[in-house]
């Protein structure tokens, strides 16, 4: 039986921490709270990807771009013999090549997406530049960043398949194995790695490792760290903090629109089952303050969603808004009655930063309800 070697070490390495990194951003992509664990994967991918795109043109035979069949005369014939085959293929089948070239494609547009929503919608990283011009935009990049990340699993999916077929087919071939020890049972050419090769592998891997070391280990890196600067309500308004956070939390102006707030504060007398009324000259200089900057003059993430989400009702309190309905849901509600909470509206239990005029996701802290 003929064995040959088609898969390099570098190559293989490569395979895995992909599938590892995107795993890994997968796993992470769901809560909030995790975005920079999932933006420091994220960047290992598509660092990972532009390597690959490189080592297709100075790699080795079976991993060069030219070494993939994509004419589609060959594609056709492979498709149409699959049970009996009328040659075999070393490297990547016509049908795998288009699945590769779909992968990488796909892949490295969910790196650039991705940093591009980190940028304009969380005013991270950096693209974090574009934040104010375009944060109006930012559900339309968080959509196409989705919807890639959609046609990413239908492509692995076909992948997968398709090397789960292979192996039904002809598990002689070792086709499925070869991604672990480098061998299928074919003949051909096999690979041997110039110097250079070595060399140009261990840089590009070792980056991509260094990449996610990096950002995942070290505080406000260039890639990572935020651009909204904390609000000091205390010096820009001491009325407004001294009046609206005796009772509560102080809320930032930017989580209401405007008409909620005059409405609010056009009836102090009855706020919210308690008599929050001033005299009228500080009522009028804290709603003043409020409308300038109520949601409709802030571009974070949450008071664009929060404006999105009301279609013209007359609520006034946060926690009746869509939005935040929607963001919370998954939160059973014994936690918000435990003790160390009390009260949904008590945002700074689990937002340590939000009386600096921030909702920042690597704050979020979830305090510890279960003994
Ligand atoms: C006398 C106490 C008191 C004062 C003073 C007071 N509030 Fe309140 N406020 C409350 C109570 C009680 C609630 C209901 C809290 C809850 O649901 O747990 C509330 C709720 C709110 C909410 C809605 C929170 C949510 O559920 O999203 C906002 C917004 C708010 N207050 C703003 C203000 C502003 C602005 C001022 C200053 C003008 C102010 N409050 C002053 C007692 C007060
Ligand atoms: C019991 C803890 C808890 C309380 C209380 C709470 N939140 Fe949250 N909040 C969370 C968690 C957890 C998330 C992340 C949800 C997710 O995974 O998407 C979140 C998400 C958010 C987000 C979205 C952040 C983003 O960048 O997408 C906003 C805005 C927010 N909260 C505002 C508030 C406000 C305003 C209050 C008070 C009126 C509040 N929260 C009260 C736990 C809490």
């Amino acid at each position: 039986m003929n064995r040959v070697y088609v898969w390099s070490l570098p190559t293989r390495v490569f395979h895995w921490l992909l599938v590892f990194s995107i795993v890994a951003a997968y796993l992470t992509s769901e809560e909030d709270e995790w975005l920079s664990i999932h933006a420091a994967f994220g960047i290992t991918v598509g660092a990972l990807v532009l390597y690959r795109i490189l080592w297709g043109i100075v790699g080795p035979i079976h991993s060069r771009w030219r070494d993939f069949d994509l004419s589609l005369a060959s594609l056709k014939e492979y498709l149409l013999t699959v049970f009996s085959p009328k040659r075999t293929y070393v490297g990547h089948n016509p049908a795998a090549s288009y699945a590769m070239i779909g992968i990488i494609a796909v892949t490295l547009l969910l790196a650039v997406t991705g940093l591009l929503t980190y940028g304009i919608q969380e005013n991270r990283g950096i693209f974090a530049f574009l934040h104010n011009s375009f944060f109006r935009e930012m559900e339309l990049f968080e959509e196409l960043h989705e919807a890639l990340a959609t046609l990413l699993y239908l492509l692995i999916g076909a992948h997968v398949g398709g090397v789960l077929l292979d192996r039904l087919l002809h598990a002689e071939h070792g086709t499925l194995g070869s991604i672990v020890n480098g061998y299928k049972n074919l003949e051909g050419y096999g690979v041997s790695l110039t110097l250079f090769q070595k060399l140009f592998a261990l840089v590009g891997i070792g980056l991509s490792i260094f990449a996610l070391l990096y950002v995942l280990g070290v505080r406000d890196n260039p890639i990572t760290a935020s651009h909204h600067a904390a609000v000091d309500y205390e010096k820009e308004h001491p009325l407004f903090v001294n009046e609206c956070a005796s009772c509560h939390v102080l809320y930032p102006p930017s989580l209401l629109p405007e008409h909620s707030w005059r409405r609010m504060m056009a009836d102090l007398e009855n706020h919210f089952g308690d008599d929050a009324s001033l005299d009228p000259a500080d009522t009028q200089s804290i709603l003043e303050y409020l409308v300038a900057n109520a949601a409709e003059h802030s571009s974070s993430e949450a008071s664009v969603k929060i404006l999105k989400s009301l279609p013209n009702q007359d609520i006034i309190a946060v926690t009746q808004t869509p939005f935040w309905k929607r963001t919370h849901r998954e939160i059973a509600p014994e936690v918000f009655d435990h003790e160390k909470v009390k009260s949904k509206a008590n945002c700074k239990a689990c937002h340590g930063d939000i009386e600096r005029g921030l909702i920042e996701d690597t704050a979020i802290k979830m305090p510890q309800t279960r003994s």
